[in-house]
């Protein structure tokens, strides 16, 4: 016989929209690094707002925890239950209508379980942008991009996940529903709740849907891949650009040589744009709201000096949208290159753009010597001051056991290096089951203390995604 609350739950949601103890082979039970399996006592996949209320609020009566999950490709462990095998995992992935495109207002509203790569499609329908973007947008959904508050590529000019919500709908740990999809560009009656539950990555409550604001979308894009010496080279390079052509500048992205090389390697039908070049690359895109001419020329002007002033080589513009996407697919594709070289240390660190470096020189020269021969994918959001500094294992260790006897110290110096700078040990990914230790040992103690408070307030019970985050 089912447990009372799973015997309501039945009675709340469609027969193919539950399932009670889950095998534990079920890929919505492992996190996308396959760092955690957990298990649960069941799977919902609620289809709207008033089923999720009410879902939670007989899981919340019982005394039930909680998961919510999205696409399940966050890094970080945050949607995946424990081992007990007693939470309930609320999956959003039918929570999946866009409800409203206001062209107006430039804002698009859906339920929160919209694949970010269909909200795209369904603004540049209307000829309007969504500008987050990431390499995993055909899986993950914008309820995971707010909660884990995204970056991706255009964070330089368009900001975070959390600067592209105008509006949220939230069912909170009672079952509650806080509403707020109204958009409004301005509204200053009091706090911001919706700050809360951005970036809380599910443990504050669930969102069930949002309004995200939209862009008027570029005529042209001009999308550039550049040969630089290095780190230093590439950011001084982008505040020249900066300095000529103001903030049309989208997206920055370095990719070490090590990391285009690996990708090359792995995904062997990609071509790398400039075959001749020996040293380090950018991949970069400006946006025009003309037939992009103008700014080409202006880029090529700027690049002349960059050229002379800060030693950058060879650059190759894309001609056509199919060199863009294979210009993009490169960037986009090292995440799976690594995977498929067995997987990497992964790290997802910021320091101010001005460090940033002296902060990757020195960090690589201290992991080579601490692991002679590993390989260091670095690559990253330059234009953000975040990089991603993920090590391989060497030739002389498999990878499994590379990960094995090296993921905690090699992490604890990657991270160290980036808290001594003032820097963050998570830019992007979150905090999750997997850094939830690093935060409680590093951050402000009033802060910290602050942060439980806001948990104890909305989650008196602790049910909504136990130890996560905190
Ligand atoms: P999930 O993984 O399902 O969940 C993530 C967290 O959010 C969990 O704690 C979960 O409990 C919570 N959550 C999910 N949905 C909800 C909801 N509706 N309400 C409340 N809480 C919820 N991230 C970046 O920031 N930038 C990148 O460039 C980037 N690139 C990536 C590339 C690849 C190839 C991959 C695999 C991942 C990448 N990521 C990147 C990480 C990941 O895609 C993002 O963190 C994404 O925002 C997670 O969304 P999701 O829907 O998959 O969330
Ligand atoms: C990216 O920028 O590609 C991701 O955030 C990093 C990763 O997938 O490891
Ligand atoms: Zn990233």
């Amino acid at each position: 016989m089912l447990p009372a609350y799973l015997e309501q739950l039945s009675h709340i949601l469609g027969p193919n929209d539950l399932v009670v103890s889950p095998a534990q082979s079920n890929p919505l039970l492992i996190d996308e690094r396959q760092l955690y399996r957990g298990r649960a006592a069941a799977i919902v996949q609620p289809r709207t707002t008033e089923q999720l209320s009410q879902v939670v609020s007989v899981c919340a009566k019982a005394n039930v925890a909680m998961v919510p999950q999205g696409g399940n490709t966050g890094y970080c462990g945050g949607a995946t239950p424990d081992e007990s095998g007693l939470q309930v995992l609320i999956n959003l992935s039918k929570m999946n209508q866009i409800l409203d495109i206001d062209a107006a207002s430039l804002t698009l509203t859906a339920q929160a379980g919209v694949v970010l790569a269909d909200a795209q499609n369904a603004a540049a329908n209307q000829d309007m942008l969504l500008p987050l973007s990431m390499g995993s947008q055909a899986s993950c959904q914008l309820g995971g991009n707010i909660s884990t508050n995204a970056g991706g590529l255009a964070v330089l000019r368009y900001g975070t996940a959390r600067e592209m919500v105008a509006g949220l709908e939230v069912v909170l740990p009672d079952g509650q529903i806080w509403s707020d999809l109204k958009g409004l560009r301005k509204d200053n009656t009091g706090y911001d709740l919706k700050q809360f539950f951005m970036g809380a990555e599910g443990t504050l409550g669930i969102i069930s849907a949002a309004v995200v604001r939209l862009q008027p979308r570029p005529r042209a894009q001009i999308t550039a891949f550049l040969e630089t010496p290095d780190l230093a080279s590439a950011v001084s390079t982008l505040m020249l650009l900066r300095e000529h052509l103001g903030d049309c500048i989208t997206s920055f992205e370095y990719m070490s040589r090590e990391a285009l090389m690996l990708t090359l390697v792995q995904l062997n039908d990609l071509r790398n744009p400039l075959p001749a070049a020996t040293g380090n690359f950018v991949l970069m895109e400006l946006a025009a709201f003309d037939d992009g001419a103008g700014l080409t020329e202006q880029l090529t002007r700027a690049l002349q000096v960059a050229i002379l002033k800060f030693d950058v080589g060879d650059c190759v513009v894309a001609q056509n949208d199919t060199q863009r996407g294979d210009f993009w697919r490169l960037r986009e594709s090292i995440p799976e290159a690594e995977k498929r070289a067995g997987g990497s240390i992964k790290h997802d660190v910021s320091v101010e753009i001005s460090k940033l470096s002296e902060f990757a020189v020195e960090l690589q020269k201290n992991t080579l010597a601490y692991v002679p021969g590993c390989r260091i994918s670095l690559y990253g959001h330059l234009g953000d001051g975040n990089i991603h500094f993920n090590v391989l294992a060497p030739p002389t260790l498999s990878a499994a056991q590379f990960k094995r006897e090296f993921a905690d110290p090699i992490s604890a110096l990657v991270h160290s290096a980036a808290i001594n700078r003032d820097g963050s040990f998570s830019a992007e990914h979150g905090v999750g089951r997997l850094k939830r230790d690093l935060l409680a040992s590093s951050k402000d103690p009033v802060g910290l203390q602050l942060m439980r408070k806001i948990k104890r307030t909305l989650d008196p019970n602790g049910l909504m995604n136990p130890g996560k985050v905190l």
